[in-house]
């Protein structure tokens, strides 16, 4: 790690044209776009977009990033309900809503009913159900960033839950992309190597969203040991310069957040949900299915405690716990806050253990000033 002047750079950040190894993950395209302008890279990810609508988030990138290199971060699970079926993703869809048990739809409906939650009014659309949580639906979101990347700065794919399928990986090698996954796990990282992935996100459980068990303390070294010369950024309960420091300590090239972009002024998180999150303590998330299926932390609320209580029919698998709750997450998030509803007591968000550090909204320039100012000062106590 060198620190010459306002740039701290590794060998990862050089090659990407960091002026700073923070690598921010966030669904806001401004956010993005602002962390990038602040000399870090933004990641959009992109699992809530259609294609669509994620071509409208990545041309506002475009627009505001003042030529600043940017990523792209899409979910294609190693494993899902439904994975390897062909004939389309809306066939999948309709096979997987046809397997969401009646015991579920019920529990979600009383669920709903006992927090005053009303019904969608006629007409509205919920969710994009299936989402681009399988490689069907998220096969057209690379190819339209790889088409994009030939005339814009996108440097980096990543991807959650797995390494990318190996043709992928190829593509975005082709394109001048470097390719990354995230893994809680030592034995998972040694696969995405072989795979091609140039580098590993080594998420700790403390993470926001879908994480292992092993702390970010305990798994960093053991991944970037276990990966050699391969660059492992350190994800997990990073939300300070302290934070960012202790990540390169353990030998990441640089530091992934998530938790931290949630409150920030820029970010598209409703008002009341970010005041849950500033109000929010370290001891207030939980590792739970409750979202998705899958193991994720997130605030923990009546809607994580009703999925975990075992008296409860349990979460389904990926994808279809949240195309089961997909109707339900647009009324919480329709009518929280509201009179006559207790719907705010359902609102949550997959959020990690450093919530209980974000206690202000703020704008991302002050929180990137804020990291880079105390990155520099540890590094300056550290090395007199
Ligand atoms: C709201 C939220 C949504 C997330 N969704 C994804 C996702 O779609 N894909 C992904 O690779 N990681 C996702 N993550 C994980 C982040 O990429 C990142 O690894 C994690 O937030 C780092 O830990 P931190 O939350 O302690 O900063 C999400 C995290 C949060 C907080």
């Amino acid at each position: 790690m060198a620190a010459t002047g306002k740039r701290i750079s590794s060998p990862l950040a050089e090659e990407l044209g960091l002026e700073v190894p923070i690598f921010a993950f966030s669904k806001a395209p401004e956010v993005v776009a602002a962390v990038s302008r602040a000399g870090g890279m933004g990641v959009l990810g992109a699992v809530a977009y259609t294609v669509d609508q994620l071509r409208e988030g990545l041309d506002f990138i475009e627009a505001h990033v003042d030529g600043k290199p940017y990523g792209v971060d899409v979910v294609m699970p190693a494993k899902y309900e439904g994975a390897g079926q062909t004939g389309g993703a809306a066939q999948l869809g309709s096979m997987l809503e046809q397997m969401i048990p009646a015991r579920h739809k019920a529990f979600i409906e009383e669920l709903l009913t006992r927090h005053e939650v009303p019904p969608l009014p006629e007409g509205t659309d919920a969710w994009h159900h299936l989402l681009a949580w399988t490689e069907e639906t998220t096969r057209p979101q690379v190819d339209l960033v790889l088409e994009l990347a030939k005339t814009r700065p996108i440097k980096l794919l990543a991807n959650a839950l797995g390494p990318p399928p190996r043709d992928i990986v190829d593509r975005a090698h082709a394109a001048g992309l470097k390719v990354a996954a995230l893994t809680g796990r030592v034995e998972h990282a040694r696969k995405h190597v072989a795979n091609g992935v140039d580098v590993i996100v080594a998420q700790g459980t403390e993470a926001g969203g879908h994480c292992g068990e092993i702390s970010t303390m305990v798994l960093v070294p053991e991944i970037v040991d276990a990966v050699g010369k391969t660059p492992v950024l350190a994800a997990g309960g990073i939300g300070c310069g302290r934070q960012v420091a202790a990540a390169m300590a353990l030998g990441a090239q640089g530091a992934w957040t998530g938790s931290i972009w949630l409150t920030a002024e820029e970010s598209d998180v409703i008002p009341l949900l970010k005041d849950k999150l500033v109000r929010a303590g370290s001891r207030d998330t939980v590792r739970s299915r409750a979202l998705t299926g899958k193991p994720a932390r997130q605030l923990r609320t009546a809607w994580s405690d009703a999925w975990d209580d075992p008296k409860g029919p349990g979460p389904l698998a990926m994808p279809m716990q949240f195309m089961a709750t997909a109707d339900a997450t647009s009324r919480i998030f329709r009518y929280a806050g509201q009179p006559g509803t207790r719907a705010e007591e359902l609102l949550t968000s997959p959020v990690g253990q450093i919530v209980g550090r974000m206690d202000a909204v703020r704008p991302v320039a002050t929180i990137m000033d804020d990291l880079v100012r105390e990155l520099h000062e540890t590094i300056a106590r550290l090395n007199p």
